[in-house]
């Protein structure tokens, strides 16, 4: 009886060894879900980066394995693409390969908190159609903010936060349609706040410029957009900055104007109803403060201090929340919590 299946015994033991060796072929590599065109632009990616050995983020970025199965890589479920590549707080120095544009289903890309990753934004970026999200802040990156960005049409995030850009803010990015949130702070920009930011076709992003080298005065046409929270503290803004306030603009919730140059009336400024967080400190704001301060119930953050303010302080409502170095350091502000009005 034994002696009856010699032959096919044998002939899948051979298959067996064949599919193994299959499998194990080092020139096949053993890829696994990742897409062959997908790996081979991470593996530049890697490439680029250095050194790579020694950096926990990347050593599971092993040749001939499956790249969604590496350390800040996620693949689509369904076309096992790469959707997402995110690398965090590495000891590694390099630049952005231009191989980010050769994966094309790319919706989230991040580096953040590499201080030695430098150089620029490598303009194959515009081939990614479906990217939403492009997070790079705290990075060495330098040179213009890219003004291709505008191709990004998908774009709903843009973080360049704490960079080394310098240059102008480049006006093409209010064409991006689906802008939710735009940060550029931290950087070394110079120039105007573009008119073009008055100009946002579609969502009206959030907008924070805090810490550049931003000079002029804030362009009429961004006083008609309701936005929902704008920071231009510590730049070297100058002029009117009222038209920032529109009591209409029921959206608007957060204003930081602290540490520039603005120089304006605030006696009649009439302010959006909803505001939570309101830092105009700093600056060279004259007249008083509006009695209408005190009915914002949502007001929590104020503060005038170090300006050119004079006459009483509101008092009732929710002026109990403001301590005296709110509205310390400026012309002659009185009432409570500062020294009572003298009576001449
Ligand atoms: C980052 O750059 C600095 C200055 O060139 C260097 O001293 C440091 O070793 C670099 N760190 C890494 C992880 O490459
Ligand atoms: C807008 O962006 C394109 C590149 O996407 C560039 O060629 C063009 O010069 C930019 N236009 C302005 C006005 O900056
Ligand atoms: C912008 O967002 C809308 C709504 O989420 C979406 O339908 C549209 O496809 C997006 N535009 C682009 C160019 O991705
Ligand atoms: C606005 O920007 C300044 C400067 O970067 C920062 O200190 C402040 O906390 C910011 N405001 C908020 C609410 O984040
Ligand atoms: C706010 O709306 C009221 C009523 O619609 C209008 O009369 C007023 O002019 C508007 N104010 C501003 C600053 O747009």
């Amino acid at each position: 009886m034994k002696i009856q299946h010699p032959f096919p015994l044998c002939y899948s033991l051979f298959l067996l060894l064949l599919a193994t060796t299959s499998l194990i072929s080092p020139s096949l590599g053993d890829l696994g879900k990742c897409n062959p065109s997908d790996y081979k632009a991470l593996m530049n990616i890697k490439k680029s980066l250095s050194p790579p050995e020694f950096s926990y983020e990347l050593t599971s970025w092993v040749q001939n394995t499956d790249c969604c199965d590496w350390h800040g890589i996620s693949c689509d479920g369904k076309t096992n693409r790469v959707q997402e590549l995110g690398i965090f707080a590495a000891d590694i120095s390099g630049q952005i390969s231009s191989s980010v544009g050769d994966l094309p289903h790319l919706v989230s890309l991040t580096f953040r908190n590499i201080k030695n990753l430098t150089g620029s934004i490598p303009q194959s970026i515009t081939k990614l159609k479906h990217l939403i999200r492009l997070d790079l802040p705290y990075l060495g990156l330098s040179g213009p903010v890219p003004d291709f960005l505008n191709q990004l049409t998908a774009l709903n995030f843009l973080d360049l936060s704490y960079n080394q850009f310098s240059g102008s803010i480049p006006p093409n990015l209010s064409e991006l349609k689906n802008l939710t949130t735009i940060y550029l702070d931290g950087n070394k920009l110079t120039g105007s706040i573009p008119e073009s930011f008055g100009r946002f076709t579609g969502t009206v992003p959030e907008l924070y410029l805090s810490r550049n080298k931003l000079t002029g005065p804030i362009p009429k046409s961004l006083g008609a957009l309701g936005y929902r929270a704008i920071n231009l503290s510590r730049n070297k803004l100058t002029g009117d900055a009222s038209i920032l306030f529109n009591q209409n603009h029921s959206l608007t919730t957060y204003i930081d104007l602290s540490r520039n140059q603005f120089e304006f009336d605030l006696t009649n400024v009439k302010f959006p109803k909803d505001l939570n967080w309101l830092d105009i400190s700093r600056n060279k704001i004259f007249g008083g403060i509006p009695e209408e301060i005190k009915d914002l119930d949502h007001l929590y953050m104020f503060k005038v201090d170090y300006n050119r303010l004079c006459g009483k302080i509101p008092t009732g409502g929710n002026m109990e929340r403001f301590k005296s170095t709110s509205f310390f350091h400026n012309k002659c502000l009185c009432g409570s919590p500062l020294m009572s009005c003298k009576r001449k």
